[in-house]
């Protein structure tokens, strides 16, 4: 089975987020199960430079107006097709976002483009390739479906991905004919919202399956709490939409071979990791106490995250015996308020406002516990990470977190399941008596041990999530697909 994937990242070329991961790593567990991928992303910069051995696979004179060069190259995760446009896409740095921290003021016709270029590929452009499936992700290639729908002849079915039901893509009416959209597309049962045109809602109209990243963030999507004003339009098409885990690409997340580990060791040798601890401690400027618990966070800086609740937060976990490493980059204002907690608390508090992926990945290997605690979390990423590097996710009971984490409850604790620490509603004092009760744990270190080794147990690997993927790509063409490993 021959699929298409369009999205607005890839990692590793160009990540903001989880949605890179995905997007970088879905494709190579996929392969097994007879589908090959091939993605397509905007050329930005950093996409053109990784693609060195690139060829031009097509020009196409008028894309929306704009004259694209589709290359063609190959990363670890196949081939990928980058849109050059240079007008619309070669600004370095964040992809969405300008210099001065706001959305480019294009980002409409930036991920149309994208998304148009795509459609012409679904339904055959390309002389030597045709794919038997889309796979859209996100409001960025929320437009595909729809201009597929619109389009005459046999187009080929597409699944559309929700990563994050908060993003939607809204831009102004009056876009419409530069989008290349009939007039007729703005109604309420298609592509109109509240007055504007709504990539996400076009996805969740158009497409034939809907993917959400978590069997819970599935649920939730459908209720007017979570729904993001969508619900009403998820409830709808309930019966086309399916919860599918995210998973981790195992030969990045392996704390044997990863170079960001100082003292590495197997998965699992909670004794072996313990080096790392002490030598994190003492490269972050932290006192080296063995009996201190230690947390982390690699995170966006958001609302979402909970950022703001833990940066309230921190002061009073400061007096008990607790240290804290943040890795994060995103709101200016919590940034901000992190930036005077480390004046404040030298002795217990260190972060790093920027992007890493060396970081994070050395804070897993080393800290005691992750934490987690955000107000919504469609699957998240991180409490994978920290299951399989031994460290104890401390997570808000949402989404995907509550998917993966099995609560310290005293059930759990007797039977020996548990993995991480829930807690809910995501509110500072709720997170408070989390850390608290993880602090207990931590002094009980039979328990602790335990509880890390079963993280270490737990897959988090992507093979039974890709098999859920095939199955529902199998679904939606007909076409056989066969499982080869
Ligand atoms: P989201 O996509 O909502 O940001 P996820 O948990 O799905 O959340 O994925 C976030 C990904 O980005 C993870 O791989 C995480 O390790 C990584 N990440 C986030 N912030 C940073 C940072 N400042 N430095 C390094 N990695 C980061
Ligand atoms: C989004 C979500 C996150 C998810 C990621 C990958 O960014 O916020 O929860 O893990 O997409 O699907």
């Amino acid at each position: 089975l021959q699929l298409l994937s369009v999205a607005a990242e890839i990692y590793p070329l160009i990540k903001t987020g989880g949605l890179g991961d995905v997007v970088g790593s879905l494709p190579a567990a996929l392969e097994p199960h007879g589908i090959s991928t091939r993605t397509i992303v905007p050329g930005y910069p950093a996409v053109l430079h990784a693609l060195c051995n690139r060829k031009e696979t097509i020009r196409i004179d008028n894309v929306l107006g704009y004259s694209v060069i589709l290359w063609e190259g190959r990363t670890d995760g196949g081939t990928l097709y980058a849109v050059d446009v240079p007008d619309l896409y070669n600004r370095p740095g964040n992809p969405y976002l300008s210099p001065d921290g706001q959305p480019w003021s294009d980002n409409g016709i930036r991920y149309a483009v994208l998304c148009r270029t795509a459609a012409l590929i679904a339904s055959g452009l390309l002389p030597d390739w045709k794919p038997d499936a889309v796979l859209s992700h996100d409001w960025h290639a929320g437009l595909v479906p729809a201009y597929l729908r619109y389009m005459e002849g046999p187009t080929p079915p597409v699944a559309h991905v929700v990563h994050n039901l908060a993003f939607q893509g809204l831009f102004p009416r009056e876009m419409l004919h530069a989008f290349g959209l009939p007039e007729w597309s703005f109604t309420f049962d298609q592509l109109e919202y509240y007055g504007q045109i709504s990539f996400m809602k076009a996805a969740l109209q158009f497409s034939d399956r809907l993917i959400s990243v978590s069997p819970t963030y599935a649920e939730e999507i459908q209720t007017p709490e979570e729904g993001m004003g969508l619900d009403t339009v998820l409830r709808a098409r309930s019966n086309a939409l399916t919860g599918i885990l995210n998973g981790v690409d195992l030969r990045e997340w392996n704390p044997m071979t990863d170079p960001s580990v100082f003292f590495p060791y197997a998965v699992g040798d909670i004794i072996a990791r313990r080096a790392n601890k002490r030598v994190f401690q003492a490269e972050f400027g932290l006192p080296q106490k063995s009996d201190a618990l230690l947390l982390g966070m690699v995170s966006r800086l958001t609302t979402q995250k909970g950022a703001d609740l833990l940066a309230k937060l921190a002061p009073r976990l400061f007096q008990e015996n607790i240290q804290l490493a943040v890795v994060g980059v995103g709101d200016e204002g919590i940034m901000q308020e992190f930036a005077t907690l480390r004046s404040r608390y030298p002795q217990n508090f260190v972060c790093h406002l920027r992007y890493s992926e060396t970081l994070g990945h050395r804070l897993h290997s080393a800290v005691d516990a992750s934490l987690i605690p955000s107000r919504f979390e469609p699957c998240g990423l991180t409490q994978f990470h920290a299951l399989r590097y031994g460290s104890i996710p401390i997570a808000a009971r949402v989404g995907g977190l509550s998917d993966t984490i099995i609560d310290a409850n005293s059930a759990a604790v007797s039977e020996g399941v548990a993995n991480g620490i829930l807690f809910s509603p995501t509110t500072e004092d709720m997170l408070y008596l989390a850390i608290r009760r993880a602090q207990a744990l931590f002094r009980q270190k039979a328990v602790w041990a335990r509880m890390q080794r079963n993280g270490a147990l737990h897959d988090v690997s992507w093979n039974g999530k890709a098999a859920q993927y095939a199955r529902l790509l199998q679904d939606m063409t007909g076409h056989e697909t066969v499982m080869t490993e």
